[in-house]
């Protein structure tokens, strides 16, 4: 086999929880256009519509499935959904998360509400998909891809009110560690990308502030902050057959700035 044919995805199935968003959305377009039929979910049937709509356009198969990943019920329906028209489901790119920016506490004063919050953005929105689409890899018995978005805040603090966030990165590294251990026997890998900012709307108003770009740019080595882009090698490598002996990995898309570290 050619070294590049190992990065193919021709014939597998593709879910994005977070589809609809900058960064999920990128990679449900770009595990397209590397063969994969792609469901696309996200909670706003608009947002789902629009990335579907551009990989339709490229004569592409993918799949509308709206829901919010915090309940069980749509998480599963999902899943289910995926598999009646694909058939089967390879491949989950956990996309949903986030929040940071928009709760902001000194870590003893840290409110429960904002706390549990950012928990079911970015821990429950992640584990009930990938409970869901894992259940249906292991009876169908032929592997599977798990990749989760960290963050480099799951690794390093920040003196700047993200308990929350960086409690909440942390958790998925472990789930990633965990999962990568109990699933690995059933020939599903799980690994995660770890970017530090990307330029997307999420972050944009902080990246907005010249004074705040500046001080994130002077920190990271390669000088700049990250495009939706920049994650596009390593979540098709962890995606396919090239990455079939990795699992249990967090891989930095960071710019060289944990190296600092
Ligand atoms: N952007 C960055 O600088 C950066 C850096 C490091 C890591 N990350 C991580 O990358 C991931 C994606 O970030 P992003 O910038 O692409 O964020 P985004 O544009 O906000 O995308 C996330 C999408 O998930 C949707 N969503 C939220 N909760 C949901 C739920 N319960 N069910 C279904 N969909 C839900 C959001 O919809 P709503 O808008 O309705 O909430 C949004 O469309 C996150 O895990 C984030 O922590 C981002």
């Amino acid at each position: 086999m050619e070294i590049l044919d190992r990065f193919r995805l021709d014939g597998k199935v593709a879910i994005v929880p977070g589809g609809g968003g900058a960064i999920g959305s990128a990679l449900a377009k770009m595990l397209s256009s590397a063969g994969a039929c792609v469901a696309v979910v996200d909670r706003s049937a608009e947002l789902v519509e629009e990335t579907v709509r551009i990989i339709c356009e490229r004569g592409a198969n993918a799949l509308r499935v709206p829901g919010d990943m915090t309940a069980e019920a749509d998480a599963e329906r999902v899943i289910a959904q995926t598999i009646e028209t694909f058939g089967h489901v390879d491949i989950i790119v956990n996309a949903i998360g986030g929040g940071a920016g928009k709760v902001l506490f000194d870590a003893q004063e840290y409110p429960r509400k904002e706390w549990d919050w950012i928990y079911e953005l970015n821990v429950r929105a992640t584990l009930l998909p990938t409970q869901a689409a894992v259940r249906a890899m292991i009876a169908r018995g032929q592997g599977g891809r798990v990749i989760n978005i960290s963050s480099v805040r799951g690794l390093l603090g920040i003196n700047a009110g993200y308990s929350a966030y960086v409690a909440a990165k942390g958790a998925i590294n472990s789930l990633t560690r965990q999962w990568a251990t109990e699933w690995a026997k059933h020939g599903i890998t799980v690994n995660a990308i770890s970017p530090t900012f990307v330029d997307t709307p999420q972050v944009a108003m902080l990246l907005g502030d010249p004074a705040f770009k500046a001080s994130v740019v002077s920190r990271i080595p390669i000088g700049r902050v990250g495009q939706p882009e920049d994650l596009f090698g390593a979540v098709l490598f962890f995606a396919s057959d090239a990455s079939s002996f990795v699992t249990g990995q967090i891989l930095g898309i960071d710019g060289g700035l944990t190296a600092t570290q």
